[in-house]
């Protein structure tokens, strides 16, 4: 009770102090001369930014579509730090691959994300990075994907998610989509990346622990002043408490994870861990305490790059699919060609890999709907040497170099008129055949030296999933898919990843037809 009082004052005299320092900012300094919109947007806006907290993206997005270069400078308070944030693909392409290496994670990641992330290859540079990048990429080859798919995702839809859902339907069950989802990507990962299913580690904790940690790492980024969450670790108060008990809970999982690998290990397995823990095995560490954190690291980053990602995204689109009902025809149009009906309804139809490639609608619908609602909404970098963007932006040695993939989708000098809507279409060339955009108009899986390596994957299991519920299922939303069409507001919650705020309460619809029920029940 202490503890949460003390919290409660402490937060009500941080935002005090806020609004005092906003107030201060935007009257006595008149903005200087840049390239972009001065008017310290953020500051300016306090009382605005409280407001929109909930709708973050989108008041990002209409900030940065209302400047000419698609591109904001903001000085943070009292002058502490400055962040310049853009949604112009020339900048993007400069920021990520001209002058990478004047963009690092820096140290602010390592601050930030330390606790959960330790030194994983998403919060470190240079040599660290270079490692950790060279020995993953060979578990992301045409090899191992085909693998991955054949293996891993077949089993897991035609032996767990879909009789799950086949038996949630026959029951007539709302479930929550977004849930059903996330269960399945981190099984998957586990299974492929450590060759562990987490159903026989106690990882029943362990989703909510990392959500958890996920979410109070990132809100760190959001904290107007550092020295707040600080001392808040310090007291081990509120939010960093809360924290400290997750990263306990993720830690004890990882261990568990090597223990187990340890012992059934002949050095045979061919997956990401053994991989690493070969390599581990040659290099010089002060002690085993240290050997394992290197592992652990390495765990809890493949877990967050192959957790949220795609089940956010697969989330996404099972919503806007809802919302427009005729993709979703032309998508069962399309998977049902490649494959009438089972002989029995009651199994479902899993895809091969060879079929999965030649949905050229689904990929298409996929990419859209990532276009609108990138699981990764914004992206941070720390500038190490003055430096001056394509358009003019001056960026300064210790700023933060920000890219929104968020308002890019919602930019109509990137998209056009229609940017906001949904529509597969723009991906297809006139044969239906599926056309990439230019990856600085589309950084979703970012890009340059740094770009995603799960991309192949994510997109393979992505249609997996999506084919198999599809041929079986009318996904329909409680809410009749009423929020879908609300693309002014959509229900996110601001976190690393973009999950959907309440999840995705659905109920589930079979396709087969009335003979085939008959049949079924003989
Ligand atoms: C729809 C799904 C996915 C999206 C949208 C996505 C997006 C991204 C983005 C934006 C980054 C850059 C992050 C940063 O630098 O801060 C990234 C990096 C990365 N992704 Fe993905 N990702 C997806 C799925 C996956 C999957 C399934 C895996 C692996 C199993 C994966 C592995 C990685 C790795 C290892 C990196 C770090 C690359 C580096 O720093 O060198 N991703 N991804
Ligand atoms: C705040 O920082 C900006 C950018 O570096 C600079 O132009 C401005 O003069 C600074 N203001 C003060 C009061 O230091
Ligand atoms: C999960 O946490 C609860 C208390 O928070 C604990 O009692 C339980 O043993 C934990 N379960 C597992 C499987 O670790
Ligand atoms: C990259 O950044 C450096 C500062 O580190 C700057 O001097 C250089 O001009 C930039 N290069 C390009 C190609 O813009």
């Amino acid at each position: 009770m202490m503890l949460e009082l003390s919290f409660l004052i402490l937060s009500l005299t941080s935002i005090s102090i806020l609004i005092l320092i906003c107030f201060f900012r935007s009257t006595s300094h008149p903005p200087t001369k840049t390239p972009c919109p001065e008017s310290y947007p953020i500051i300016g806006n306090l009382p605005s930014l409280l407001r929109n907290r909930h709708r973050f993206h989108d008041w990002l997005s209409d900030m940065l579509s209302k400047t000419p270069s698609s591109t904001l400078q903001v000085n943070n308070f009292l002058n502490l730090s400055h962040i310049i944030c853009t949604a112009n693909p020339v900048n993007v392409e400069h920021l990520l691959v001209t002058n990478f290496s004047n963009y690092i994670k820096g140290s602010r990641y390592l601050d930030f994300l330390q606790e959960l992330l330790g030194h994983g290859i998403f919060n470190v540079d240079g040599h660290l990075w270079t490692v950790q990048r060279k020995i993953a990429s060979h578990e992301f080859n045409t090899k191992s994907l085909k693998h991955f798919v054949s293996d891993v995702v077949k089993s897991e839809l035609s032996e767990s998610l879909m009789p799950n859902l086949f038996k949630a339907c026959d029951h007539s069950l709302i479930i929550d989509m977004q849930e059903v989802l996330q269960e399945f990507t981190f099984t998957n990962i586990c299974k492929v990346a450590f060759g562990v299913d987490p159903g026989s580690i106690s990882s029943l904790n362990f989703s909510k622990a990392f959500d958890d940690a996920v979410e109070i790492g990132f809100s760190r980024f959001m904290a107007p002043l550092p020295a707040l969450w600080k001392l808040q670790r310090s007291l081990n108060i509120g939010p960093e408490k809360r924290l400290k008990e997750a990263v306990k809970v993720i830690n004890e999982f990882a261990l568990e994870v090597i223990k187990s690998r340890q012992e059934q290990d002949g050095g045979k397995n061919q997956d990401l861990l053994s991989r690493f823990m070969l390599l581990s095995s040659d290099m010089e560490f002060q002690d085993q305490e240290h050997k394992r954190m290197f592992l652990r690291d390495i765990i809890i980053s493949f877990v967050l790059a192959g957790k949220d990602s795609t089940s956010t995204a697969l989330t996404w689109f099972f919503w806007l699919i809802a919302g427009n009902p005729h993709c979703g025809s032309l998508i069962y149009n399309e998977i049902s060609s490649a494959a009438p009906l089972p002989a029995t309804a009651s199994k479902a139809r899993i895809f091969s890999y060879e079929e999965l490639k030649n949905f050229h609608y689904l990929h298409a619908a996929l990419s859209e709907s990532m276009r609108l609602f990138p699981p990764v909404p914004i992206n941070s970098r720390t500038t190490v040497e003055d430096d001056i963007l394509p358009d003019g932006t001056y960026v300064k040695k210790g700023w933060f170099a920000d890219y929104s993939a968020y308002a890019m989708g919602r930019m109509e000098k990137v998209w056009g008129q229609d940017c906001r809507e949904f529509k597969p279409e723009r991906w297809l060339d006139r044969d239906g055949v599926y056309q990439p955009f230019d990856q600085f108009r589309y950084p979703v899986f970012h890009c340059g030296p740094r770009m995603c390596l799960g991309k192949q994957m994510a997109y393979i299991q992505m249609k997996a999933i999506a084919a198999a519920v599809m041929h079986e299922f009318e996904i329909l939303p409680v809410d009749g898919g009423a929020t879908a069409k609300k693309m002014t507001s959509p229900p996110y919650r601001l976190t690393m990843v973009l999950k959907m705020r309440g999840g995705l309460p659905v109920r589930l619809k079979r396709r087969v037809t009335a003979q085939q029920e008959v049949n079924k029940r003989d």
